[in-house]
């Protein structure tokens, strides 16, 4: 009796892991979803996205389009799809100067990189509302069914969400002025805030990253970024109300992030997991590709890509020449993602403009990846198991080559440091210790063991906003309250107050009784 029942009880896991297996398998493309109920149109706005941004919005674009929606794109990028539901539409602006950036002279410190985006937000804010395909999208935007905006740097695009439900993808992963926004207000004692990850085990660590979780929003939203671009704003659309009013409003985030290769923290449901959203399993390379690759036998390949902003062309002279001499003195075989023709160099290096990246990651032969440790490089080489080298220059570079370090991925070399030395012996100390390579690997299963897929998620989710007209019953009702009412200071005011009062009333009253029995004291005296 028991045994048999413990065969059941076999067989319905053995069934249920099946079902799991198969549902990994073909989750990609959403075919586990129910059909939608009609054809949605959608309203994508991305006007100032980089490469990398609009890499996070393509897999969700596709997927809603082979579902038999409609997306209009607003970006800077004029590309013909395939697919006759995708429609890109370019703004033909030229505030956001893709690959002109050179971030090895500007821009490489925070207040840099602010300084540049506040320009080009303003700029933007100025002219794009110019732009006849712009003034007929917003015009018709009333006719989309949901608007689905990037949520970094794009504050001046929200005077199309005016009255629209809307939902907003963080390319960038878990943001903590946007979580606040939302209601979920994360705590600085062990989320950080701050580009360089600052070590919150110690009191100064939390200190540093309690003033910087206030002090980055104060500046971006209050004090330098938004006040300009909602100046030029005004101008155009002087009865609409404030724009961080607007973005209150939105019924839904996409994150890039998942707990697997992130923090694990708290999330609403309005915060949706959908990290990594764009890996997929590795395709067959190129022939050439795949003879270098295996050509290169047990010694392996190491894959050289400063990602699509930090153009090769860039990388001073001084470091191409440092990692071609480095490379020389290597037995593996280099590939290395450079825009430029290099002309001599040595035998073991092959120079390509593009390079098919998650398709080299996921070959077996590869056995490095250097990096300049780009979010999305970072997702596809844990996803593929593959461990890291970051050079970083900027932005969220330093803290992903933090998180490799300390996830024990790879190592993370600054070029203040670099030398050739450097080069080798951080590859050599990758390739010849194995924890490197099992810390990848053990990232990649965990990430992909779920239930559903990213993807699939993010479809349902968009569609989900759309059936109920905005979701409003997913929203937490602490984003309608006010940070002091949320941190309940305006209840400590009460608490304090009543404490104040109580120590005045008792004061008194104990003057009162002293002084009564003081009184009588000097009466019984007097008489003496
Ligand atoms: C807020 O969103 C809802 C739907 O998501 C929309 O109907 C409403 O008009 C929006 N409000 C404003 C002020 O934009
Ligand atoms: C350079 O390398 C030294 C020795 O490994 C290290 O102590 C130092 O922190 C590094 N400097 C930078 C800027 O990373």
């Amino acid at each position: 009796m028991l045994d048999s029942w413990k065969m059941l009880k076999l067989k319905q896991t053995m069934k249920w892991r099946s079902v799991l297996i198969f549902l990994m398998l073909t989750g990609i493309g959403g075919a586990e979803l129910l059909p939608p109920e009609r054809s949605y149109k959608f309203l994508m706005l991305l006007p100032m996205g980089s490469k990398s941004h609009r890499n996070v919005f393509m897999p969700l674009v596709e997927a809603l389009a082979d579902r038999g929606h409609k997306v209009d794109m607003l970006t800077s990028y004029d590309i013909q799809h395939k697919n006759p539901n995708i429609r890109e539409i370019p703004h033909g602006l030229p505030h956001y100067p893709r690959g002109k950036i050179n971030m090895f002279n500007d821009a490489n410190t925070v207040l840099g990189t602010y300084h540049m985006l506040k320009d080009n937000m303003c700029k933007m804010a100025k002219d794009i509302y110019h732009v006849p395909r712009v003034k007929e999208l917003y015009r018709k935007r009333k006719e989309y069914d949901l608007i689905v905006i990037d949520h970094l740097f794009h504050e001046f695009i929200y005077p199309f969400i005016h009255e629209m439900p809307f939902i907003t993808i963080a390319t960038s992963g878990l943001d903590s002025r946007q979580s606040a926004v939302l209601g979920n207000v994360l705590s600085p004692a062990y989320i950080p805030n701050s580009l360089d990850i600052p070590d919150c085990k110690h009191v100064f660590g939390r200190i540093f990253n309690a003033i910087v979780s206030i002090a980055r929003p104060f500046y971006w939203r209050h004090w330098q970024v938004i006040p300009a671009v909602q100046q030029e704003i005004n101008m155009h659309f002087p009865d609409l109300p404030p724009l961080l009013e607007l973005e209150r409003n939105q019924s839904l985030v996409l994150m890039n992030y998942h707990f697997s290769t992130d923090l694990t923290v708290p999330l609403l449901p309005v915060q949706v997991e959908v990290g990594s959203m764009h890996c997929r399993p590795a395709k067959p390379l190129p022939e050439d590709l795949v003879s270098w690759i295996e050509g290169a036998g047990s010694a392996g390949v190491i894959y050289f890509s400063l990602g699509s902003i930090t153009e090769g062309k860039t990388l001073p002279i001084k470091y191409r020449n440092m990692f071609i001499e480095a490379f020389s003195k290597l037995s593996q075989r280099i590939l290395w993602k450079f825009e430029k023709d290099l002309g001599a160099i040595p035998e073991n290096i092959m120079i390509r403009p593009w390079l098919p990246q998650q398709d080299i990651l996921g070959h077996p032969n590869v056995k490095v990846f250097i990096s300049h440790g780009g979010l999305l490089s970072l997702q596809e080489t844990l996803y593929h198991g593959t461990p890291i080298v970051v050079l970083p220059l900027f932005g969220d570079q330093p803290g992903n080559g933090g998180r490799v370090v300390a996830n024990g991925w790879g190592l993370s070399v600054n070029y203040e440091n670099l030398s050739e030395d450097l080069i080798i012996s951080s590859v050599k100390e990758i390739i010849n210790n194995p924890k490197y390579k099992e810390n990848a690997v053990k990232t990649s299963r965990l990430y992909k063991d779920q239930l559903n897929s990213p993807i699939e998620r993010a479809v349902f989710w968009t569609e989900y906003v759309i059936r109920h007209r905005g979701a409003p019953k997913l929203r937490s009702p602490a984003a309608s309250l006010s940070w002091a009412q949320l941190l309940l200071l305006d209840v400590l005011a009460v608490f304090l107050l009543v404490v104040i009062l109580s120590f005045f009333i008792l004061q008194w009253i104990f003057k009162k009784v002293l002084g009564a029995v003081f009184d009588q004291n000097c009466l019984k005296r007097k008489p003496e």
